[in-house]
């Protein structure tokens, strides 16, 4: 569990920068690299389990991945709670469910229940009434009881709503007590996000996913006013290649040995797994056994 809040990154200099993760080795190995928070990607957690990021996993499903990686862990987790699994009622219980299995963070996007990811074919109808996701987030805020960091997140640019659409949904997300706007786009260059904070006039960190505008660097979109950088999924995208190449080599040659040099050992395995612990622990297990 994170010794750290997400508010306690957020008081350090430069940009805080988040990495997806899918599962609690996927977080152990982003953590063993010194990232300082992770996000739990629900395209990732799709991606897992072979579906679309579309909601057909339900909150328990999710919320069992959530509790083991924040065991797992002891930098903050933000959870990506899609649209909130249904109106601010279901954002309610979700928020005290959330907080018990350890996240420090969540964020809720303004899409509809069931939500549909933001780079598959879109529409405008896919999001809800700001009011609506207002709502949701004051819910939120309403339900947290360990001082939870509420990311409110506008798809408005996803959607095609334009600029002043994207304003007014951040305006009214703060307002109902989020502490982070996430300023979604999917566009290959930083065009929403500078043309977004220029414009801006509220208070709340800006946080940003640079998955299609991937050209920029953390420091990069610092500068331009983003405190929080998402990098979403390429834990998972990194792991789909790497099984891929091993896989098809194997099928190749018939047998493993010319993969030694691009896979983890079986001591990287052990040293993730904590097997040294357990191992500690069956020691002294013994050890008081034989006390008599
Ligand atoms: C996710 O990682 O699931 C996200 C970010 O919500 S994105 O896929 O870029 O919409
Ligand atoms: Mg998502």
């Amino acid at each position: 569990m994170a010794g750290l809040t997400i508010s306690d990154l957020l008081k350090r200099k430069g940009p805080v920068e988040v990495i997806g993760c899918h599962s609690p080795l996927s977080g152990k190995i982003a953590e063993s690299v010194g990232f300082q928070a992770l996000w739990l990607s629900s395209l990732e957690l799709s991606a897992l389990n072979g579906v679309p990021d579309a909601n057909f996993l339900t909150m328990s499903e999710n919320l069992d991945m959530v509790r083991n990686v924040c065991q797992a862990v002891s930098i903050p987790v933000i959870a990506d709670c899609d649209s909130g699994y249904g109106n601010e009622l279901n954002v309610y219980r979700m928020v005290q469910l959330y907080e018990q299995a350890g996240v420090s963070g969540i964020c809720l996007e303004d899409n509809v229940y069931p939500k549909k990811c933001s780079f598959y074919e879109t529409s405008a109808d896919e999001v809800v009434t700001p009011e609506e996701h207002a709502r949701r987030i004051a819910a939120a805020v309403q339900a947290r009881h360990n001082g939870l960091f509420i990311i409110a997140r506008t798809e408005a640019f996803i959607r095609n709503l334009g600029l002043k659409e994207a304003l007014h949904r951040a305006s009214v997300y703060e307002k109902a007590g989020a502490d982070a706007i996430l300023v979604h786009s999917k566009k290959k260059t930083d065009e929403d996000l500078v043309e977004f904070v220029k414009a801006w006039n509220g208070k709340v960190p800006l946080v940003c996913v640079p998955t299609t505008y991937n050209q920029y660097s953390s420091s990069e979109l610092f500068e331009r006013g983003y405190k929080i950088i998402i990098f979403a999924n390429h834990g998972l995208r990194a792991s789909i290649n790497a099984m891929k190449e091993a896989f098809a080599l194997i099928k190749e040659k018939h047998r493993t040995k010319d993969l030694d040099d691009q896979i983890a050992s079986l001591q990287d395995v052990f040293e993730l797994t904590d097997v040294d612990a357990m191992q500690q622990l069956i020691a002294s297990f013994n050890r008081s056994h034989d006390v008599r």
